[in-house]
């Protein structure tokens, strides 16, 4: 397993924008960055409907793209549902997996394992998987516990990580969308927990290439203290995503050195 990632900056813009606001963020994101000798890698997740496009056109060598959500089925008579097959297809890279949204409004904890199955076992693209522990949580001392038990089901249908690239999103739910932040020092110490986990569980099967990110009220402001440690392999961003210019800022200036 290399021991770390290019970093990477994420930009989550949930259920935010309309199409053509969507079309014209991207158009900005992508005047911004240079194509040539970026140390650093983007990902963008817009909703559905305009990721189609964006996706299928996209020639710039530092943007990838990537669905919020996935099904936790491959393909058939699922209503309502999207494939990762048909997300492949558009050239998508990425996909966000287990966001504390989707557990908390869509009851998706007891799914995580069909859905990382899904996209280990039928498709080539990155996960994203997102895990993190509430307030109460929190306070009575249960964050790794937390992490483990979520990472133990998200993996418990899948055997191997050989060949694959895994990211895994740190996101405290106490801190999205709160302008509340923890400190780079106490991520270091969960995403160590989180690494530790990951090669405790798989051993001989590890991923090819694995990183722990953050995420939770990032913005240009607080963005550089994240920034200089190969434990935080990127970003995972809401709400400062939606803004080009605070967005690029952060983009074009986040790297381990
Ligand atoms: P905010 O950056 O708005 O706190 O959102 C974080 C998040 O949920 C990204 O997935």
């Amino acid at each position: 397993m290399k021991n770390f990632i290019r970093p990477i900056i994420i930009g989550n813009w949930k259920m935010n924008l309309d199409y053509k606001s969507s079309l014209s963020l991207a158009k900005k994101i992508n005047l911004g960055r240079s194509q040539k000798g970026i140390k650093n890698d983007v990902v963008l997740l817009p909703d559905f409907l305009p990721l189609a496009e964006l996706s299928l056109k996209n020639k710039n060598k530092n943007i990838f793209y990537g669905a919020q959500d996935t099904s936790p089925f491959s393909s058939g008579p699922y209503t309502g549902e999207v494939s990762l097959e048909n997300l492949e297809k558009l050239g998508c890279k990425y996909i966000l997996v287990g966001h504390s949204e989707r557990r908390q409004y869509f009851s998706e904890d007891k799914i995580m394992a069909l859905k990382m199955e899904n996209i280990i076992k039928n498709s080539k693209l990155i996960p994203i998987l997102c895990v993190g522990e509430n307030l109460k949580q929190r306070k009575n001392g249960q964050t790794v516990a937390v992490i483990k038990k979520q990472l133990q089901e998200a993996f418990s249908k899948i055997k191997s990580l050989s060949g694959k690239k895994i990211i895994i999103a740190y996101e405290p739910i106490w801190a999205i969308g709160t302008g509340k932040n923890i400190s780079a020092k106490e991520a270091i110490v969960v995403h160590k927990k989180i690494k530790e986990m990951i090669v405790a569980m798989f051993k001989n099967n590890l991923p090819r290439e694995f990183g722990v990110i953050y995420g939770g009220s990032v913005n240009v402001n607080n963005f550089k203290k994240f920034k200089g440690s190969e434990d935080i392999s990127g970003l995972l961003i809401g709400s400062s995503s939606l803004r080009a210019k605070d967005f690029l800022k952060i983009a074009n200036n986040f790297f381990y050195v």
